[in-house]
């Protein structure tokens, strides 16, 4: 009986153990070097100051002031962590937006761009993404 309880405790356990580790996304892949070349990082900066900065954050604003003022709050795209990013989860978040869980439940604004944007339009922005931290203060 003890056993019996123990057992699906430890069940229940591992489930919000491992719904806790994030959301799922498909492990797409750029074409071989696109990240790493100039002209694509280049091309996703030219889109993000057009379509997101005014949420994310300007050239040399660093962080937008009104990333704050959404909840949950826009992130910090200058930040190091970024080149560690999984390219997949980042084409997947600029394609999907706020329209998956569980950033649906929470309210996010970020937009859905999918439609927006050929594949390799957002690869681009994804390359942009991963050096921002080194180019922002343009
Ligand atoms: C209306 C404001 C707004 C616009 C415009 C916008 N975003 Fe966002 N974005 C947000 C907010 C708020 C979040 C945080 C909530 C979330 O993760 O959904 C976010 C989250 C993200 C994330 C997830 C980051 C992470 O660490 O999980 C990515 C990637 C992203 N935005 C990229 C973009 C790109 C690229 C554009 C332009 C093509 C853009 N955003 C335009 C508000 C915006």
């Amino acid at each position: 009986m003890f056993s019996r309880v123990a057992v699906s405790l430890f069940s229940l356990l591992l489930v919000v153990a491992c719904s806790d580790r994030g959301p799922s996304y498909p492990k797409v892949t750029p074409p071989d070097g696109y990240l790493q070349r100039a002209e694509n990082q280049e091309e996703g900066r030219r889109i993000f100051r057009q379509l997101c900065a005014e949420c994310h954050g300007r050239p040399s604003e660093g962080r937008s002031q009104r990333a704050d003022f959404f909840y949950p709050p826009a992130p910090n795209f200058t930040s190091p962590l970024y080149r560690q990013a999984d390219p997949a989860y980042l084409f997947w978040r600029i394609r999907k937006g706020k329209t998956v869980e569980p950033y649906l439940s929470r309210g996010s604004v970020m937009p859905a761009y999918g439609a927006h944007f050929s594949e390799e339009e957002t690869w681009s922005i994804v390359a942009y993404l991963r050096v921002r931290s080194e180019v922002s203060s343009d």
